[in-house]
């Protein structure tokens, strides 16, 4: 239930196809197990625990000694190799092993590989597959041409608290559109064969549950019931593994009490009996030895035995496995039958990448290795930036304060509205900021000699010396201007009284949405608010560029700009799309996938909660003593999921149904007008949400499923319709069936979760 092209002739251009994935003729399986069963049989079992051994080259595991671990087939697969003379050098010593093996290597591309898209966070906000497919797809054809093999992605942990800095690498609260991204992603990898020359293998994480972390902390613990859990939480993750995800990466954290990395019953049990997941787990980095910390394991062995017998097949970084389990299965306390299961799956995704056909399968010959892995010819910038401009998120346009006109004087203030290293986000690991368009680039490039641009920067990202001192820990990422705020703010004063608009790129820097990166309050900083303040004061138009990765609350944003667009961290070309949606080159079509709360005090806070005994009203006056509420807040979000405008108008018809009777092996179709009734093109989406009135379980207020990406001329309407069969009604019971109910169902489509028309409909 979506579709729309924004990117087609892009997508296009770089081959991109959504076919399922081909099913592997029997022969070929057979002859992948008996290719695997003799191997494993002329294996000693120091050559089998080195197939469990994923290193990260670091400061703490040197090129010199991985190069001899291989030789002596003490190594699986590695990450932190990213060029391909590097990865070439490593294989290469595969020939001075026994038994020569090759080695398979990962690396975090999450977003983006040498050309960097939108956040996930963004790429979730276009709500246009295509888009998102063409940012993976890309991603694979630089990453196979860098050597590589596998990716540490999607990461579909679904995140409900904004606190929790590695929201920026997920797709959002929603389960549905999280699974949709899931699916996409992982075929957009792996296409119909992960070995192929220009696909990587998916390695979906963070299996299970990461986003749910306590308090938003990052690692913190997670305890849920078991029907949120496989109703809202697993589905991501089991709709990579049903697209053919060949990895799965285990959580850090623990849930409900057992840490992810020990759980037998989340991977034997659900993951491959379930499931049927038939690849290779991965324990996260250092998982297996952080058993100590977690008190389930009172010691290094101890450590290793728990983790083999959950489930994991690869330990990543820490060595345990290589270190302990020969102990162990010399004293009988693990069994030889897991060990070598563990290595059977490993062996099995390296003949799913092709690497014993050939293990130079990505590299080629060494005369094909790039003069420079960073030359500018091998970014795919025009994909970058049409992907980028989907994901902007328009949360507020008063009297049309935006689109901008190319003419008179523009001041761009900010810390944010230069920075090169901000643009591409977290976790952009391979690449590079220098080869990022800032904002102001990206205006000077719009606008060139039509209207003038004056630049100061306003305010540092921060001036909590608590944020620097986080942000700039490991190296300077936010350089810090040494003049005292108020002579920035009075610079930039200075620049917004001579200007016609003024736009402030404010928000956070990339550290401060990343991995173990949470906060207590997100509220852009004070210093930035107070910068904001004294433009508004100026009396000129002011439009807010926000980058930023996680939902923040923005009241007095709301109240006091002219215009607030959700830029994200948009990447390599982040500056030009932006400017192609300020100058009205692009109407922006994103859509909230989190919530923006008012206050941190609410989170967390999500479209699809229960409705409790005792519901707030929505016009409720007085102090509504006795219902779910807050007394000095509404209960309601800023920006609803779903939410975002356009600079055209859209209007929706009343839903049609074709029946409000549903029989269980029938399918009844609601269906709406979309017409957009202003004077651009423009694209909106529109989103299906249904509701179980009465269960035998309380069941959430509103669930998506489906939507659908639409682009009108001025004018133009077009019929949208939502076909529903039983098995969209299905939910976990108490039971834990993947059941229905008959009895009454409300059904709403809107432009956003909110603003939304109503129909209802019985299941019997
Ligand atoms: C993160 C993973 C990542 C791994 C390797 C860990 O700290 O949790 O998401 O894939 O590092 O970089």
């Amino acid at each position: 239930m979506h579709k729309r092209c924004v990117v087609g002739v892009l997508a296009c251009l770089v081959g991109f196809s959504m076919a399922v994935e081909a099913q592997a003729p029997a022969e070929a399986k057979q002859d992948k197990q008996a290719f695997i069963d003799d191997l494993l049989g002329r294996m000693t079992l120091d050559e089998k625990l080195g197939q469990l051994n994923l290193v990260s080259i670091g400061d703490d595991y040197p090129r010199e000694t991985a190069m001899a671990q291989i030789r002596a087939g003490q190594v699986g697969g590695m990450f932190n190799t990213v060029t391909k003379p590097d990865i070439r050098r490593m294989q290469d010593q595969v020939e001075h092993s026994r038994l020569k093996i090759p080695l398979f290597y990962a690396y975090d591309v999450v977003h983006g590989h040498r050309t960097i898209f939108p956040i996930s966070l963004g790429l979730a906000a276009s709500w246009d597959l295509e888009a998102v497919a063409l940012s993976g797809r890309v991603s694979a054809i630089e990453a196979a041409a860098d050597g590589l093999n596998m990716t540490f992605s999607p990461m579909v942990d679904i995140t409900r608290d904004p606190r929790w800095g590695r929201v920026s690498e997920g797709f959002g609260e929603d389960t549905y559109l999280t699974s949709k991204m899931s699916e996409v992603m992982v075929r957009a990898y792996q296409g119909e064969d992960p070995s192929a020359p220009d696909r990587i293998m998916a390695s979906v994480k963070h299996f299970a549950l990461y986003g749910a972390a306590e308090g938003g902390r990052d690692y913190n613990t997670v305890d849920m019931s078991p029907q949120r859990m496989h109703q809202d939480y697993l589905p991501p993750y089991k709709a990579a593994v049903d697209a053919g995800a060949g990895g799965v990466m285990v959580a850090l954290n623990a849930v409900n009490g057992e840490p992810a990395t020990a759980s037998r019953w989340l991977l034997r049990d659900l993951l491959r009996q379930q499931w049927g997941f038939g690849g290779v787990t991965l324990s996260d980095h250092g998982a297996v030895k952080s058993l100590i910390e977690h008190g389930v394991a009172a010691n290094e062995p101890q450590t290793a035995k728990l983790a083999l017998e959950a489930g994991i097949d690869m330990d990543m970084h820490d060595r345990m496995f290589g270190l302990h389990l020969p102990g162990l299965l010399g004293r009988g306390e693990v069994q030889q039958a897991h060990i070598d299961e563990a290595v059977r799956n490993v062996l099995g995704v390296k003949w799913d990448m092709g690497l014993f056909a050939d293990a130079y399968r990505h590299l080629g010959p060494a005369s094909s290795d790039p003069v420079d892995t960073n030359a500018e010819e091998r970014l795919h910038r025009a994909e970058s930036r049409a992907v980028a401009r989907t994901a902007m998120v328009l949360l507020k346009n008063e009297a049309q304060t935006l689109p901008l006109a190319r003419q008179g004087t523009l001041a761009l203030v900010g810390p944010l509205a230069d920075s090169k290293l901000d643009m591409i986000g977290s976790w952009s690991a391979a690449g590079r900021a220098e080869q990022a368009v800032t904002l102001l680039e990206g205006l000077r490039n719009a606008v060139g000699d039509q209207a003038r641009i004056l630049h100061a920067r306003g305010a540092n990202i921060s001036d909590d010396p608590r944020v620097l001192g986080f942000v700039n820990d490991a190296e300077i990422e936010s350089p810090v201007d040494p003049r005292p705020a108020q002579a920035m703010i009075d610079e930039a004063v200075e620049a917004a009284r001579q200007a016609d608009v003024v736009i402030a790129a404010v928000g956070e820097a990339r550290g401060m949405a990343h991995e173990s990166a949470s906060r207590s309050d997100l509220n852009i900083p004070e210093n930035q608010r107070a910068l904001l303040r004294a433009l508004k004061a100026t009396g000129k138009p002011l439009v807010l560029v926000l980058m930023n990765g996680r939902p923040l609350t923005l009241n007095w944003e709301h109240e006091n700009a002219g215009a607030i667009l959700e830029t994200w961290f948009s990447g390599t070309e982040g500056g030009n799309a932006i400017a192609d949606v300020l100058f009205g080159d692009y109407n922006p079509s994103g859509k909230l996938p989190m919530t923006f709360p008012r206050s941190v005090g609410q989170v967390p806070l999500y479209y699809s909660e229960l409705n409790t005994g005792r519901p707030a009203k929505p016009d409720e006056t007085g102090s509504g003593k006795y219902t779910s509420r807050y007394f000095d807040i509404e209960n309601g979000p800023l920006y609803p999921f779903g939410y975002g405008l356009s600079y055209t108008e859209f209007s929706l018809s009343p839903i049609r149904m074709s029946d409000t009777r549903l029989g269980r092996d029938g399918q009844l179709t609601a269906s709406v007008t979309l017409k957009n009734i202003g004077t651009r093109e423009g694209a909106t989406v529109v989103q299906l949400y249904l509701q179980d009135i009465t269960g035998s379980i309380s069941r959430p207020k509103k669930e998506l499923k489906g939507f659908e990406k639409v682009t009108l001329e001025p004018g133009e309407s077009r019929q949208v319709s939502f076909p529903i069969s039983e098995a969209d009604l299905r939910f976990f019971n108490a039971s834990l069936q993947w059941t229905s109910e008959p009895g009454d169902f409300n059904l709403y489509i809107g432009l956003d979760s909110q603003d939304v028309q109503q129909q209802r409909f019985t299941l019997h």
